[in-house]
């Protein structure tokens, strides 16, 4: 069984197109060495992240990313186990997503960043998540 760990977090500093370029290529290089895949959006300053892969490494990885300096509040929306993987083709997805996108996903108005880190009793509701699955399927 592969582990996944989905969570949101918001950036702690204002990052540049560069920085954010030369996170998703380290990101990508130690991803495809450890067989992680999965998928990173970006949100008006918001990540929010999928992860999947061998528990131990997905585990390992995730507790890498929470003592990122780079970003803060990070806050774990989902995690299980899936038979196979939702990104087989990426060792990190990424999408800059703008609010009109955000608005037709979700179908209602001005999603505020803060809507992105609410609990939700079932994971299914989540505007995070439901942001995130509705790129799985666009793939
Ligand atoms: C939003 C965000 C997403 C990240 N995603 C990944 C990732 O998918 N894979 C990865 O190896 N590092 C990712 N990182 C970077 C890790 O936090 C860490 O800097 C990197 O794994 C290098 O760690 P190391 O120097 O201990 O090897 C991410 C960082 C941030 C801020």
């Amino acid at each position: 069984m592969l582990k996944y760990i989905a969570y949101v977090s918001r950036q702690s500093h204002i990052i540049t197109d560069r920085a954010l370029k030369e996170l998703l290529e380290e990101a990508r290089n130690n991803n495809t060495a450890s067989a992680i895949t999965g998928m990173l959006i970006y949100f008006h300053g918001t990540f929010i992240q999928y992860i999947e892969g061998e528990e131990e490494n997905v585990d390992w990885l995730y507790s890498k990313i929470a003592k990122d300096k780079r970003h803060q509040n990070i806050t774990e929306l989902d995690s299980g186990f899936n038979k196979e993987r939702a990104f087989s083709d990426w060792s990190m997805a990424f999408k800059r997503l703008h609010k009109n996108e955000a608005f037709e996903i979700l179908g209602y108005k001005d999603l505020e960043t803060a809507q992105l880190f609410d609990n939700y009793q079932s994971p299914d509701e989540h505007p995070a998540l439901n942001l995130l699955n509705n790129y799985v399927k666009n793939l």
